[in-house]
């Protein structure tokens, strides 16, 4: 049966069996790259978070939604593909305010939703995992004028690959805990890539960041953090 699962449910019931469902403390900082401690926080999705909307796209086991909402007061919403995800945000950080976790694919969340939102953000998540000419417009449609969108991606060329030269997704891995690899299809552009597929949804991209990570060899760069405003 596994086999035929999704790579992301394999993923999940390994972490769930390695670590306890257990409430956490909630982290002291946002993290968008591989490595903990670097990079910005959660200031680039806007200077005043307090009471804000804000939409996480893949959000795991709920970590940066849990500190976004505890120590901004933001009202976030994660959704994650894998029930079993959601179960284990849940139990670390259910008993927050402000925090609701939604089990759906990222797309079907938004194409089922009309609520509007200050900030969407993705940190190794949906965004990447999803045909962008699909999710972006989707994205966009739940933003007014002026409002972020903000992700991180494994660095298209991290471990000295190559950026993709056509729109089409290729093949990756995900690394499982216990070092199994199962394939996945990626979309993994560069900037410039991005930039393209931002404009056409009418999103225009403010920034774009690469990250390196010495534990990952530190030559090439592991993260892209992308952010784009709402035209
Ligand atoms: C690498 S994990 C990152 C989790 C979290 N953002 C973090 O930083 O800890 C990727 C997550 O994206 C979720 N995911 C993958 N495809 C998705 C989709 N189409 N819609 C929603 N979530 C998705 C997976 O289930 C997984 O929990």
């Amino acid at each position: 049966m596994l086999a035929h699962a999704s790579p992301w449910y394999v993923h999940a019931l390994q972490r769930t069996t390695a670590n306890p469902a257990e409430p956490l403390s909630v982290p002291a900082r946002m993290e968008w790259t591989t490595r903990p401690g670097s990079g910005p926080g959660a200031e680039i999705l806007g200077q005043d978070l307090r009471r804000k909307r804000l939409l996480e796209l893949g959000c795991g086991p709920g970590h940066n939604a849990a500190h976004l909402a505890t120590r901004y007061g933001a009202q976030v919403t994660g959704v994650d593909l894998v029930g079993l995800q959601v179960r284990r945000a849940r139990s670390h950080y259910g008993r927050l305010n402000g925090l609701t976790f939604v089990a759906g694919h990222a797309l079907h969340y938004l194409q089922a939703s009309d609520e509007q939102f200050d900030a969407v953000y993705s940190v190794f998540g949906a965004i990447g995992l999803v045909a962008p000419e699909l999710l972006l417009p989707a994205i966009a449609q739940h933003l007014r004028s002026g409002r972020t969108l903000a992700f991180s991606v494994p660095h298209p060329q991290r471990g000295g690959l190559r950026p993709a030269t056509d729109d089409r997704p290729r093949r990756d891995y995900v690394t499982l805990p216990d070092r199994t690899r199962l394939p996945l299809a990626r979309w993994d552009f560069d900037a410039d890539r991005w930039e393209k597929h931002l404009d056409r949804s009418g999103l225009w991209l403010t920034s774009a960041q690469e990250f390196h990570d010495a534990r990952h060899g530190g030559r090439w760069p592991t993260t892209l953090l992308i952010t784009a405003r709402k035209v």
